[in-house]
C-alpha cells in the first residue's frame, strides 16, 4: 500500500516518523519472503499515538513489524502501510538486577550485552532470531528457559485504546509460544529482572546453546525457525521427520534436511509456495498421527 497524500506524507514526516516509499519486505524478513509497501521508520515511542490516529483518520490500514524473523507476509503490493520501530539509544539501560531494554533491539545482542553486566538466565536464548519485543510477543523460548519467566514491566502501545500503557508482568499471562498481548499491542520497552551470574558462567551456556543449536538448525538458510508449535507431549520435527518429508519441496519452499520443522526459503519462494507446503504437511500429519500442528511462525492474512 503506498501513502500518496502529500499532506497525510507532511503530518506524518512532521512527527518525526520517516516515510520510505515502496519498500520490498522482503528484504525486511528472515524467509525473504513478502510484498512491497511503504515503510513509516518511528523513531519516538511517544508518536505512536497521534500516528495511528491520523493513518484511521485518513482510512489508512496498518501492520506493525518487528524483527521479520517469525513472520509470512504474502506476495506483491500489501494492502498495509508498515510500521516500524527505530532502534532506541542506548538499547540497554542497567540499575542493579533491573535490566531495561528496547524493544526494536537484537534479542542475541541483549543477551550479550546483560551477560558483559554478570547477569545471566537467558542463555538459551542467545541464538533465537529477532528482537526483543517479537520475543516478548511470542514468550519466545529454547533449552528451558522462556522470556517470560524474566519479564516485569513491559511498556506498550495498545491499539485498542490508542494510548502508551505500563503493564506489570503479573498482568501478562505467557505461555507456551504464547502471550496474553493483544494482536494489534506494539510493545515499547520492558524491564527484566535477571539473576546475578559471572560472566564466564553465562558465556559458557552460551557456547553450549550455540553449539546445539548449530548442530541440529539450519542457520544459514532463510527461515522463520520453527513452522508449526509442538503439540502438547509431541514434537513436530520428529514427525515430519518420521513421515521422511526432509527434502520435501513446494517450488523453492523446502522442509530442511537438517530439522524437518524449518521450513526454507532454498531460493526464490512464494507465500503461496510456502502456505502451500505448510498445508501439505499438516494434512500429512494429520493424516498419519491424528494431530493438527498449529502453526507457531505468524501468517499475515489479506482479510
Ligand atoms: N527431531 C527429529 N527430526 C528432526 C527434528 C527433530 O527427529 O528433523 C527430534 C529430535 O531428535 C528431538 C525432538 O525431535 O528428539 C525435538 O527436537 P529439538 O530438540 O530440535 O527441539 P524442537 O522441539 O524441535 C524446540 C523449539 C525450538 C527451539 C528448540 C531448542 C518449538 C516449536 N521449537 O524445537 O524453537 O530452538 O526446541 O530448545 O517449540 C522456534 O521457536 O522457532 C524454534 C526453533
Amino acid at each position: 500500500m503506498r501513502i500518496s497524500d502529500p499532506k497525510l506524507i507532511g503530518a506524518i514526516t512532521a512527527l518525526g516518523v520517516e516515510h520510505r516509499a515502496g519498500v520490498s519486505m522482503a528484504q525486511k524478513t528472515s524467509l525473504e519472503i513478502g510484498g512491497t509497501s511503504d515503510l513509516l521508520l518511528v523513531r519516538t515511542h511517544e508518536s505512536l499515538p497521534e500516528l495511528v490516529r491520523l493513518l484511521k483518520q485518513h482510512g489508512v490500514p496498518y501492520r506493525f513489524l518487528g524483527g521479520g524473523s517469525n513472520v509470512l507476509l504474502p506476495d506483491r503490493e500489501l494492502p498495509w502501510i508498515i510500521l516500524q520501530l527505530a532502534r532506541q539509544d542506548p538499547e540497554v539501560r542497567f540499575e542493579g538486577n533491573s535490566v531495561f531494554a528496547d524493544c526494536a533491539a537484537d534479542l542475541g545482542r541483549t543477551v550479550t550485552t546483560c551477560a558483559k553486566h554478570d547477569l545471566g538466565g537467558m542463555e538459551g536464548l542467545i541464538g533465537v532470531p529477532g528482537t526483543v519485543g517479537g520475543a516478548l510477543r511470542m514468550n519466545a523460548g529454547a533449552y528451558g528457559t522462556q522470556i517470560g519467566t524474566f519479564v516485569r514491566e513491559v511498556r506498550v502501545y495498545r491499539a485498542a485504546k490508542g494510548q502508551i500503557e505500563t503493564l506489570r508482568g503479573s498482568e501478562i499471562n505467557f505461555e507456551y509460544r504464547h502471550t496474553s498481548f493483544a494482536p494489534d499491542d506494539i510493545m515499547l520497552t520492558v524491564r527484566l529482572e535477571l539473576p546475578s551470574k559471572p560472566y564466564s558462567e553465562i558465556l559458557q551456556g552460551i557456547r553450549i546453546c550455540n553449539e546445539k543449536r548449530r548442530a541440529s538448525q539450519p542457520l544459514n538458510q532463510k527461515s522463520a525457525g520453527c513452522i508449526f508449535k509442538n503439540p502438547p507431549g509431541g514434537s513436530a520435527g520428529r514427525m515430519i521427520d518420521e513421515l521422511g518429508l526432509k527434502g520435501h519441496a513446494v517450488g523453492d519452499a523446502r522442509v530442511s534436511d537438517r530439522h524437518a520443522n524449518f521450513f526454507v526459503n532454498s531460493g526464490h519462494a512464494t507465500a503461496a509456495d510456502m502456505l502451500a507446503l505448510i498445508a501439505d504437511v499438516r494434512q500429512r500429519v494429520r493424516e498419519r498421527y491424528g494431530v493438527e500442528l498449529e502453526e507457531e511462525v505468524i501468517v499475515w492474512k489479506e482479510s
